[in-house]
């Protein structure tokens, strides 16, 4: 008899049982055109079978006028060994999402916020459920609250939002931050930032958010600040944040863990797209970026420790963890640029930090590359939506886009260009719109 409770059969005895892709049909991948588009021009690229399967890349590098060398690198240089998993595709996201944000609360994913394409942002949740395998809800956010980059915790009812980037392409941060009640479905304020924050990492930590490293206001340079508010049922019990201990590396798009009540942030970059300068729209920029795999500890609120890294660098994977039985799983990335193309290289593995030892191994594989996903575990599954994925097994860059909405819809848009900060005057937050 089948039950309701059960969904579908466990097909293999991997150790995570497996999981699924919520948004598969929908994977947008905007954001390499600014990746591709310049930078490969002094190079004369072709694509070459150098043996079966895989695909190498040859460059010819002009040194002066003189000698030319001839370099050839495998396009799949960065994948590692991994045992392959089976995964199940599950009920797409109601959306394409990408760097949106996601927490669980039992059997409930909620994902927020999100580009639809460069030009359109989301401005409202989805609900998961894990125990009826389907989207249950759609609610709004409020409309001063960021679209996308912003950190997002939760303490079981409420959910914390933080900072971020409010509006498409590559608008400036922002410092607002809101709470939502999970049984009320109501949104209030939190004290701002001090400043604006790009994707900083956010947790709970000890009764209070803390809110580290991230871009600055620019999307581009790295933060080290960290501060940390006290926060109780969904409720600031401060006004303002404090300055904490900073942490030794900034950037964005890090994974920030809470288990066995210390607290870690994993991965991440320095630098990221900016502005145009002068562009209208903000339109977004190539920058430089380091990829690091560096693992930072937080074990009493004074000092930070650095463990063991990562196997490889990897960014893009805030949303992409979970924490299983003792240990952190973290789901695929991106890691550093490929060498020759320049062009950023997606991350397939599974890893896992085994709390205990403090050591990394990699323990399976996505269905394919894929970004800034939004993972979660419920009984014996991990799952994960949304992202960023790769153009096939043998190319780890990002594929081009495949969902963009037309221009009409970025008419209501147009006259709202400014960045929207969060003022403070004299303890009190306002929303100021220009
Ligand atoms: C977690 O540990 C329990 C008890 O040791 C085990 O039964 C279960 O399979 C483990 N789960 C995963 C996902 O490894
Ligand atoms: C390409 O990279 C993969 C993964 O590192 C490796 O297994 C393979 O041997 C490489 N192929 C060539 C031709 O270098
Ligand atoms: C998820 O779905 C199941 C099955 O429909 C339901 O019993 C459960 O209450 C739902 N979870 C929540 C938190 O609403």
């Amino acid at each position: 008899m089948a039950t309701p409770t059960k969904p579908f059969p466990l097909r293999l005895a991997v150790p995570l049982a497996l999981a699924l892709l919520l948004a598969l049909a929908f994977v947008a991948d905007f954001l390499v055109s600014p990746t591709t588009t310049p930078a490969v021009a002094t190079y004369s690229k072709t694509v070459t079978n150098i043996s079966p399967g895989l695909q190498g890349v040859e460059r010819r590098r002009k040194k002066g006028n003189n000698a030319k060398r001839v370099e050839i690198l495998n396009a799949t240089y960065a994948d590692l060994p991994a045992p392959r998993w089976d995964w199940e595709e599950m009920p797409a996201a109601p959306v394409p999402r990408l760097d949106g944000a996601s927490v669980q609360i039992g059997d409930l994913l909620y994902v927020a916020a999100g580009y639809e394409s460069l030009d359109h942002v989301h401005s409202h949740v989805d609900v998961y459920n894990f125990t009826s395998n389907t989207w249950t809800e759609r609610f709004d956010m409020p409309k001063e609250m960021s679209n996308s980059h912003l950190g997002m915790v939760s303490d079981g009812r409420y959910i914390y939002a933080v900072a971020g980037q409010f509006g498409p392409q590559c608008r400036p941060a922002v410092n607002c931050n809101f709470v939502l009640d999970t049984e009320t479905r109501e949104w209030g304020e939190l004290p701002p930032l001090p400043v604006p924050r790009y994707a900083p990492a956010t947790q709970i930590w000890q009764g209070r958010l803390h809110v580290m490293g991230g871009g600055k206001e620019d999307r581009h340079e790295p933060g080290l600040e960290h501060w940390s508010l006290a926060v109780k049922d969904g409720r600031a019990l401060e006004t303002e944040w404090r300055s904490e201990i900073p942490i030794p590396r900034g950037g964005p798009h890090r994974a920030c863990v809470v288990a066995n009540d210390k607290l870690f942030v994993i991965g991440g970059q320095e630098g990221d797209f900016m502005p145009k300068p002068g562009s209208p729209i903000f339109k977004c920029a190539r920058r430089h970026e380091v990829v690091y795999g560096d693992v930072y500890m937080l074990d009493n609120g004074a000092k930070w420790r650095q463990l063991s890294p990562m196997p490889k660098p990897d960014s893009h994977i805030e949303f992409a963890w979970v924490v299983v039985n003792n240990s952190i799983i973290i789901v695929g990335g991106t890691t550093e640029k490929h060498p020759l193309t320049k062009k950023m290289i997606l991350v397939g593995e599974v890893f896992l930090f085994d709390l205990e030892t403090s050591k990394w191994s990699v323990i399976g594989r996505m269905p394919f590359r894929i970004k800034t996903v939004l993972a979660g575990y419920f009984n014996g599954w991990l799952y994960f939506t949304s992202g960023q994925r790769d153009r096939g097994p043998d190319n780890p860059t990002p594929k081009k886009v495949v969902a963009q909405l037309g221009d009409d819809t970025l008419a209501g848009l147009d006259g709202d260009l400014g960045v929207k900060q969060c003022q403070r005057a004299e303890g009190t937050v306002t929303l100021n719109n220009d």
